[in-house]
């Protein structure tokens, strides 16, 4: 049981409006603004000018405060001896986990499994409420198509439809049933909008993005979390199109409240208000302060614009008071609606430990599910612990306890960290003889000094354990890469251990999809965990010695060279689309190869125009067959729903899980689309030899498309559908909208 402490009856709405309108009522517009000003904490300490701005009402919100004893005095001076008697909102980023941390969420969406995304949201936001937090600034839905960008680890994929359903039940996991409820905390869908079209994977870079691609790829997963009931939003640094999201009206009114009807409040990003001065949008802090109120930002994150400027502004006439009021009824709604009102205190007492034994549990199965197992040549994988006697445990990532928390983990708990080598020396102790050596002291190390030992070990063993990848600093914002190989002397380390002829199992453990056509070669089998958070350990083990049956699937392409990137399943075919018959490698032209004889189709002369991994892909420890699919609807109007089936089978010997995936396509249209959309998808478990049959039913509207007055529509035309265990489904049928 996480919580004990009292539910109180949720607040109605009409309530919430009339205690809404009262305030307000009574408010200063020094007070209104007060409560669209957020601060930063400060880690227990409690300065005399924040008590003084909390007892005077200057703050609505504070950031980055954790210590309940804290939380609880700041909140007793909003509540006892302000003037109003307001309580604050605390927010911090609890991205994916609290104390107990579960994979990145990038690693989350390779699990394709929403029950377990909302179990684990469930899980942080009990361990954050338990420290005064009722606010994360998370899901981060922002669509992830270039692994430059080190915000990739936040994201849910570089699909629309599956970056949507995982966010919808992110969203149900942190703010519970009831958000009043003690354990519940307010959900931020951010950023809004398109911030990962950061122009060449640069963080806070611009992005240009028409709007009929911001309407059918980045905005999509920002309406599911809206009708998930997210409580807030936040904006993003970047430029849209030559105007900041902190001062787009069209994204933050337009669309956010004329054509969503949200109504909760949009939060800035940290100081993203007074950095349109340095994006060159305004000449002041006033101006930035006047452009994002009439955009539509309610509260500010950390700059303090709106505090200096918005009672001038409203005096000389630039802004109207109606429209601040409007802005803190938004701020009040959400805090009434959590239940600060009646209960604004924090009693830890009615909590369950953090980091126990079932958010333990969790953050295993959650670490299980998210692996990918990419390549299993021989089907080396999984180890037979019976006939193995010596393993070499190699590697920069095999041993570290904050590392393998990956980025945005503020309040990881280390200490609760198991590491793969933790897990390994658990068998060791049943008689398993291990050979460890790191080979390198850090991912980035160039040096080779260590991999004589490395080698020695690996010459010595049945198999070679490699635990590489890339430290948590060189993923998460800010943290870019232009080279999307392992970083350092990985690769090289990785050949040294090949050349010895020990069959080489790699564990990566990353933030982003990694170029790794060049060492791919030398890996007999790879299994990716991404970050995989305080149990990665003896979830690495259960998988690698068939405890567990890898079951994840990409959600993220990956490429084989940095060079390809941008490269995602849901491209448009060009009117020049590669083939295997125009396709030729660089290496193979004749001297003096003409102008005219590489084919003349949309691909690069030096790596084949394909991924490394697909989207969707993911082996596992058995097989699976997909055969008689049916279209039960080969007609249909734009009112009907769509019904396919389709019979998987496990043909392998063990027992499985399968995502069958269904994507569609719309071949010809007035406007072009993708040559394939993931429409839906299932987690089907399967012993070996049995078979299901997978119906999957979806109204005809599900395949709309911004038209060229951006406008959602459908039009009549064939459909082509496919279904299987990735994006490149081959078993595919038919259909005809006809009206
Ligand atoms: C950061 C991030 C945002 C985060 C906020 C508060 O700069 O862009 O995702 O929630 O500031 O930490």
């Amino acid at each position: 049981m996480d919580l004990v402490a009292p539910s109180i009856p949720a607040p109605a709405e009409a309530d919430i409006d009339a205690l809404v309108r009262e305030l307000i009522g009574r408010m200063t517009l020094a007070e209104k603004v007060g409560q669209l000003q957020q601060v930063a904490g400060n880690s227990g300490q409690i300065s005399d000018s924040l008590a003084q701005a909390v007892r005077t009402g200057a703050v609505g919100s504070i950031i980055n405060e954790v210590d309940v004893d804290t939380v609880n005095r700041l909140q007793q001076m909003a509540v006892d001896e302000s003037q109003l008697g307001i309580p604050l909102l605390f927010g911090r980023d609890v991205i994916h986990g609290f104390e107990t941390v579960l994979p990145i969420p990038l690693g989350l969406s390779c699990s394709w499994d929403p029950d377990l995304l909302q179990r684990g949201a469930r899980m942080s936001a009990v361990e954050a409420a338990s420290s005064g937090v009722r606010w994360t600034f998370a899901p981060m839905v922002d669509i992830g198509r270039d692994p430059r960008w080190g915000r990739v680890a936040e994201c849910l994929g570089e699909d629309p439809y599956l970056s949507g359903v995982l966010a919808a039940a992110l969203v149900r996991g942190f703010q519970g049933d009831d958000l009043s409820s003690a354990s519940s905390i307010a959900a931020c869908a951010k950023h809004f909008a398109g911030y990962g079209a950061s122009e060449g994977g640069r963080d806070y870079n611009t992005t240009h993005i028409p709007e009929g691609e911001l309407r059918s790829v980045h905005l999509p997963p920002f309406k599911a979390a809206l009708d998930a009931g997210v409580a807030t939003f936040m904006a993003s640094f970047s430029d849209l199109n030559g105007i900041p999201a902190s001062a787009n009206r069209f994204l933050m009114t337009d669309v956010l409240r004329r054509e969503w009807g949200f109504d909760g409040f949009v939060v800035s990003d940290w100081e993203s208000i007074s950095q349109l001065r340095v994006h060159g949008l305004t000449g002041s802090d006033r101006e930035s302060a006047a452009a994002a109120i009439e955009a539509g930002i309610d509260m500010e994150m950390e700059s303090s614009t709106y505090r200096a400027h918005v009672e001038e502004l409203v005096a000389s006439g630039l802004i109207d008071e109606e429209t601040i009021d409007a802005m803190v009824a938004n701020v009040l709604r959400v805090k009434a609606r959590l239940g600060l009102f009646e209960r604004p205190f924090t009693d830890p007492a009615a909590f369950s430990s953090r980091g126990n034994a079932d958010h333990l549990q969790l953050a295993r199965e959650a670490a299980v599910r998210s692996a990918v197992l990419l390549k299993n040549d021989g089907d080396l994988l999984p180890l037979n612990r019976e006939r193995l006697r010596r393993v070499a445990v190699i590697g920069p990532m095999a041993d570290e306890p904050q590392e393998q928390l990956g980025t945005w983990v503020f309040d990881g708990n280390p200490q609760l960290s198991q590491t793969p080598l933790d897990a390994l020396l658990e068998l060791e102790s049943q008689g398993l003889m291990l050979d460890v050596v790191r080979g390198l002291e850090l991912t980035r190390d160039e040096g080779e000094a260590g991999f004589e030992a490395a080698e020695a070990a690996a010459r010595a063993a049945d198999v070679a354990l490699l635990f590489v990848g890339e430290e948590a600093v060189l993923s998460g914002e800010a943290h870019c890469r232009a080279d999307l190989r392992l970083p350092g002397a990985q690769e090289a380390l990785i050949r040294r251990v090949r050349a010895t002829g020990t069959p080489v199992v790699v564990v990566l453990m990353s933030g982003r999809a990694l170029a790794l056509d060049g060492i791919i070669d030398d890996i007999d089998a790879l299994l990716c965990l991404w970050h995989p958070g305080t149990m990665a350990g003896p979830a690495a083990i259960d998988l690698l010695f068939g405890n567990e049956t890898p079951s994840g699937k990409l959600t993220t392409t990956f490429p084989r060279v940095t060079g390809q990137v941008p490269i995602y399943y849901g491209q448009r075919n060009t009117g020049r689309p590669p083939t295997p018959e125009t396709y030729v490698h660089m290496r193979d032209l004749p001297r003096g190869a003409s102008q005219l004889s590489t084919g003349n189709t949309s691909y690069h002369l030096d790596t084949h125009y394909t991924p490394l991994f697909p989207f969707g892909f993911g082996l596992s420890y058995t097989s699976f067959a997909y055969s008689q699919l049916t279209c039960d609807t080969p007609e249909v109007s734009r009112h009907d729903d769509i019904c396919v089936r389709v019979t998987v089978r496990n043909t392998g010997s063990r027992t499985g899980t399968e995502v069958v995936q269904l994507y569609t396509r719309d071949p010809v249209a007035s406007v072009t689309r993708p040559v394939r959309e993931l429409k839906r998808f299932m987690r089907v478990t399967l012993d070996p030899g049995a078979s299901q049959e997978i119906e999957f039913r979806l109204p005809v509207y599900d395949l709309c498309f911004p038209g060229r007055d951006m406008k959602m529509t459908i039009e009549p035309g064939v459909i082509e559908l496919w279904v299987g265990g990735n994006s490149q489904a081959s078993l595919g049928t038919t259909l005809t909208i006809v009206s």
